[in-house]
């Protein structure tokens, strides 16, 4: 056996020795979802007949190569598609979802997801008070010291005062998970959240996401291009080519005994990018 692939496998026998959720109830079935945008140039069909299903508390990576359909999914749970998106046989069967307390999406780019014009604790109020309606004040300022603790950031109340530029690329990221939190959310859509960052900053956003899914309970759809970021967080992987699921399985499954060429051919992808590196202390969620 290789040696990336047995750091892989240690990355997973972690996870699975970490595993605090080992008798989960189901959360959330997808049956069958299909997205098509109707575009100049005729149908585009993003999502193809897609079913899969999600536990509580569960870390489930959707895993494939650039366009093929993870944002699009993602943004169809959300309810985010443009108006030229068509969704169909969308049987989405979520009897354990609570009402009022699904979805919260972080984006990949950190740089982008907030607004550069308001200090980022204004930004977290805006989401607090939309979960909270009835919130006073200091009940608005004292839950955004804390959701600022809860994703890492020190000095709460100094730093909310910051302005985005005046964060690191790792900092906004840490905010923008802060703006999900709010909803109090019970899956949580992490679009690429560490694609856009260097490793070391990578490395500790996955621990932090990590360390919430265990805190808190909350399940994770964990959207990612590369497997070696995957092997560090996920319970199971779900790898999605052209729109359509190819293969679904623990992660071990994956990496120990994928028949499929594809995950092959991605997981050779994430050896190139990581293998002579992934040893690396910087490197480990
Ligand atoms: N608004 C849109 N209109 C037309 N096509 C779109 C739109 N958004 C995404 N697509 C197409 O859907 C496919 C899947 O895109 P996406 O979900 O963003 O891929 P990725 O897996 O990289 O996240 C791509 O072919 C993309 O061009
Ligand atoms: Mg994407």
């Amino acid at each position: 056996m290789g040696l990336f692939i047995r750091r892989l496998i240690d990355n997973i026998n972690h996870i699975l020795n970490n595993n605090r959720y080992k008798n989960r109830n189901n959360l959330m079935n997808i049956n069958n979802l299909t997205v098509s945008f109707d575009t100049a140039d005729g149908e585009i069909k993003a999502v193809d007949n897609v079913s899969f299903s999600l536990e509580d508390g569960e870390i489930l990576a959707l895993v494939g190569e650039s366009g093929c359909g993870k944002t699009v999914l993602c943004k169809s749970l959300m309810g985010l598609l443009p108006e030229n998106a068509l969704v169909t046989a969308h049987d989405m069967v979520n009897e354990n979802l609570q009402v009022n307390r699904r979805f919260a999406m972080v984006f990949q780019n950190p740089f982008t997801a907030l607004d550069p014009t308001m200090r980022i604790g204004k930004q977290i109020e805006e989401a607090i008070r939309i979960k909270n309606k009835k919130f006073n004040r200091v009940q608005v300022k004292t839950r955004v010291c804390e959701l600022l603790e809860q994703v890492g950031i020190d000095n709460p109340k100094e730093r909310s005062r910051l302005y985005p530029h005046e964060l690191s690329g790792g900092m906004r990221q840490r905010v923008v998970i802060a703006i999900a939190l709010a909803a109090d959310p019970q899956i949580l859509l992490a679009d690429e959240p560490t694609t856009a960052l260097d490793v070391k900053t990578q490395a500790q956003i996955l621990s932090l996401l990590k360390q919430l899914n265990r805190e808190t309970g909350m399940s994770m759809i964990f959207v990612s291009h590369d497997l070696y970021v995957v092997s560090q967080i996920a319970d199971r992987v779900v790898v999605m080519k052209d729109g359509r699921i190819v293969e679904n399985g623990s992660v071990q499954q994956i990496f120990e005994t994928s028949k499929s060429e594809y995950t092959k051919k991605l997981l050779e992808a994430a050896r190139i990018i990581h293998g002579d590196k992934s040893n690396n202390e910087d490197y480990k969620a």
